[in-house]
């Protein structure tokens, strides 16, 4: 499903180089969860990023079903991140304007998904994570894991074949960092999807199959 061949990712800063990642090699299978854990630094955002397209590697390759990140058009990648892929960042970044119901709708308007297929889609990913009765609620009026569970349903929007959270429960207590990885649990058992997390919280880790652990731009060792 997912397949990173000897990521190498340098950024320069003036003349300084940063070695972000050193040869990462990884392999995810359609439905598997898999936690990236690693101390600050180590280079587990970046590998998220180039994951899902976002950000392009310095050498080496993705490949989503088969398909080489390297080689798609700007439109293709796009739409690839549109429609196969569901992001949940750190900072969840709900539009503020938006409701909470608005903002799951957003990435079906991107799709061209018809009005009233979109607010019946929206509200049954609210209603499965558990937030039926916050719908017309802003961001603003919502707790933290409430925001964050908005922010789940949001990359649910277009049934993506891949979610890819960037320490979804960076900002949350243990009671609702529990309830972030049971949702997340739950829809890969409901839907199939294949997770990728990256955390800090070994806690939370082990709600993967798989816990990969970076180091220095490195995967450096794996639990099953
Ligand atoms: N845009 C950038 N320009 C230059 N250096 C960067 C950039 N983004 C990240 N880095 C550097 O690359 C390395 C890896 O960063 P990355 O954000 O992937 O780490 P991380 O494992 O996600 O850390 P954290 O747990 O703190 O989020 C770090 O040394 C960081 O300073
Ligand atoms: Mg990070």
């Amino acid at each position: 499903m997912i397949k990173a061949e000897n990521l190498i990712k340098i950024y320069k800063v003036g003349d300084a180089e940063v070695n972000a990642l050193g040869g990462v090699n990884l392999e995810v299978e359609k439905g598997e969860f898999v936690s990236i854990v690693g101390a600050s630094g180590s280079g587990k955002s970046t590998l998220l990023h180039i994951l899902g397209g976002l950000d392009k590697p310095t050498e080496g390759s993705v490949y989503i079903d088969g398909r080489n990140l390297s080689e798609m058009s700007d439109d293709e990648l796009a739409e690839i991140r549109c429609l196969k892929i569901g992001f949940v960042f750190q900072f969840h970044n709900l539009i503020p304007t938006l409701t909470a119901l608005e903002n799951v709708e957003l990435p079906m308007i991107f799709a061209k998904v018809s009005t009233e297929e979109r607010k019946r889609r929206a509200k049954k990913l609210l209603e499965s994570v558990g937030l039926d009765d916050r719908m017309n609620h802003l961001p603003s009026q919502l707790s933290g894991g409430q925001q964050q569970r908005v922010a789940i349903a949001r990359a649910l929007a277009n049934n993506p074949e891949v979610i890819l959270a960037d320490e979804p429960t960076g900002e949350l207590d243990s009671k609702n960092s529990h309830l972030i990885m049971k949702t997340l649990s739950e829809l890969r058992e409901n839907y199939g999807v294949t997770i990728i997390v990256v955390t800090h919280d070994m806690e939370m880790a082990k709600y993967a199959d798989r816990i990969i652990k970076m180091k220095d731009g490195k995967i450096v060792g794996e639990i099953s």
